[in-house]
């Protein structure tokens, strides 16, 4: 790390003239293998790890760039540039992911030189965002702004993110490696179902220390993380991980790439005989070389800008009369807001699922406005969810209604949030070239079913997960209700699962039965929502009135003749 002069932006690590160099030249050495494919000097298969290393994809109708944002957090001169290059090389549009990425689906090669040039420009790029290395490290969207946060885990994210970069060991691992970091007590980070999920909190000197989850996924074969390590010290979290890929990185196997994840190494060796592995591995390491001095982490933490919270002592108050004066900004204010750690501030979620929309989809006007909104209300900073979601971290109280206004005025004010139509949905057969089916159509169609926002905040909480086939990009293992297409004699239809969940009660959704044809789906979704407002306690979540009375309750609903 250099000590050059740093211009801190807020919530974001500043990159250094030594990132910078590294990202142009490799914007400079992609330039030069696009060219030679252009050429016809490269074939597809000699220039296919040459894109992948470059988040470059080849999709059913064109080439797709995911563009990688570090877990999740990126400033008002990131998503401006990102707005250019929708406008200029797509669509109009681009679609953000569940694992905090952007994605731009409509790319034309020759342009991709130029666009990872623009990228640069405000210190992005595509690295790692696909192949077999480790990917983005994701993390928890209201990291350093939660109530309920332990400890900010965006400072181990971008230590990780420097460690895992280009890592020579770990470039050709056996298949993808995704981890996830959260600090706070709620588990907003799926940390269960990631090869690597640590959850951070303070220890008994205060340093903070590491539960280390390990072989989780979703995917073909659903597995839910186990605990490997409890309270790993700071200090050692690099040389443990180093461990736990190293060991993954020997034994993982190679010759069947659907079972090449960490996931079925765990399974097949057990978690105690995996952890004496990592552990042998750990004690022979020079573990000095790995050492996280508080220094160190110190060091990384100054290059973070942090927000000057200072808001006037009646804005919660002010808040509060905004409320009772518009019932409509007041249901906003229930579905999409967080409680943020200083009284008179607010995290903002921006909902990118319009009732009928598509979710994740946001044009480059949509993009720009958020821009301008960030820079008005949230010290400029941007952070993506995993939801598919944005979120404006700190917004002051006294200022929320105006925020909302804007929002409202241009169709970002759906309030939605945990609601029927938050709904995750992978690109399906609309883009992907592995999809057995649209997932598109059916998040639309639900969403504009369950349009009025009386019915959803009824309804309350409900995780509705879409995946065009079994690789699972949607999450639908994890949703309260799952969904997944399947292709039956070239007919689209949809198998649904219950009683998925992600967070602190984590679990893979059961199968409640044959597939449904497509034109089917929805009315039967909407049968079961149905049983639930009639089974269910006061009080009482769709997934808290599913465990009681089990997917039986819920069958006939679903399969009963339309
Ligand atoms: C359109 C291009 C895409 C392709 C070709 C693709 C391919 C895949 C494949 C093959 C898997 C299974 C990997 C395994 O089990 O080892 C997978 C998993 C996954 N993908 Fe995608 N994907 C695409 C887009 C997306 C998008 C748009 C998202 C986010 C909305 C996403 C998020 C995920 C997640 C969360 C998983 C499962 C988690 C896990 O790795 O266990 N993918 N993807
Ligand atoms: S779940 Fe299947 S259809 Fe959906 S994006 Fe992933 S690979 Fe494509």
């Amino acid at each position: 790390m250099s000590t050059d002069t740093v211009t801190r932006p807020v919530g974001r690590y500043a990159y250094d003239e030594v990132d910078r160099t590294f990202v142009s030249q490799r914007v400079a050495q992609f330039r030069e293998q696009v060219g030679r494919r252009v050429a016809g000097d490269l074939t597809e298969d000699e220039f296919k790890p040459l894109r992948l290393m470059n988040g470059l994809y080849l999709q059913l109708h064109a080439y797709m760039l995911r563009v990688a944002v570090p877990y999740g957090m990126m400033g008002s001169d990131q998503m401006r540039e990102l707005a250019h290059i929708a406008r200029t090389y797509d669509r109009d549009y681009g679609h953000f992911t569940t694992r905090q990425n952007i994605q731009f689906n409509w790319i034309r090669l020759e342009d991709t030189p130029d666009i990872l040039e623009r990228l640069a420009g405000v210190n992005m790029h595509a690295i790692q965002t696909s192949g077999n290395c480790i990917r983005n490290v994701t993390c928890d969207e209201f990291a350093g702004a939660a109530a309920d946060e332990l400890l900010d885990p965006r400072i181990h994210a971008e230590i990780l993110r420097q460690w895992s970069t280009l890592h020579p060991e770990f470039s050709f691992l056996p298949r993808k490696f995704k981890i996830a970091i959260s600090g706070s007590p709620h588990d907003r980070v799926a940390a269960r179902f990631h090869d690597i999920g640590l959850v951070a909190h303070p220890g008994p000197d205060g340093r903070p220390v590491f539960d280390v989850f390990v072989g989780g996924g979703l995917g073909r074969t659903p597995i839910i993380g186990v605990k490997l390590r409890d309270n790993l010290p700071e200090e050692d979290l690099l040389a443990y991980l180093e461990a736990v890929v190293r060991v993954y990185n020997a034994y993982g196997r190679r010759d069947n790439m659907y079972k090449a994840r960490i996931k079925i190494l765990v399974q097949a060796l057990g978690v105690e005989q995996f952890r004496e592995k990592v552990d042998a591995e750990f004690a022979q390491m020079n573990r000095a070389d790995y050492r996280l001095e508080p220094a160190i982490v110190e060091g990384i933490r100054a290059r973070f800008g942090i927000p000057d919270l200072d808001a006037p002592a009646d804005a919660a108050q002010k808040l509060e009369a905004d409320r009772k004066a518009d019932a409509r900004f007041d249901r906003w204010v229930r579905t999409n807001t967080h409680t943020h750690r200083h009284e008179g501030f607010i995290s903002a979620v921006v909902s990118i699922k319009p009732d009928g929309g598509i979710p994740g989809d946001v044009t480059a006007d949509q993009m720009d406005l958020i821009a301008d909104l960030a820079d008005a209300f949230s010290f400029g900073e941007i952070r993506v969810t995993h939801m598919q979601n944005v979120v404006l971290g700190h917004v002051r109280k006294d200022r929320l209604r105006d925020l909302w206004l804007r929002l409202d005025g241009a169709g970002l004010g759906t309030p939605n949030i945990g609601l029927v139509g938050d709904i995750i949905a992978c690109p399906g057969l609309d883009y992907c070239a592995l999809a057995n089916a649209r997932s598109i159509p059916i998040a639309q169609k639900l969403s504009a079913r369950f349009a009025n926002p009386e019915l959803q905040e009824n309804i309350g909480n409900l995780r509705i997960n879409i995946s065009g086939c079994i690789n699972a990009c949607g999450h639908h293992h994890a949703g309260h209700i799952g969904i997944l297409g399947v292709d039956k004699r070239g007919e689209e239809f949809f198998q649904l699962t219950l009683g998925g969940s992600a967070e602190n009660d984590v679990a893979i959704g059961q199968i409640i039965g044959p597939a449904l044809p497509e034109d089917e789906t929805v009315d039967a979704i909407a049968r079961l929502i149905d049983t639930y407002l009639v089974l269910r306690h006061e009080g009482e979540a769709f997934i808290e009135t599913y465990r009681r009375l089990g997917a039986a309750s819920f069958k006939d609903a679903v399969y009963a003749p339309a």
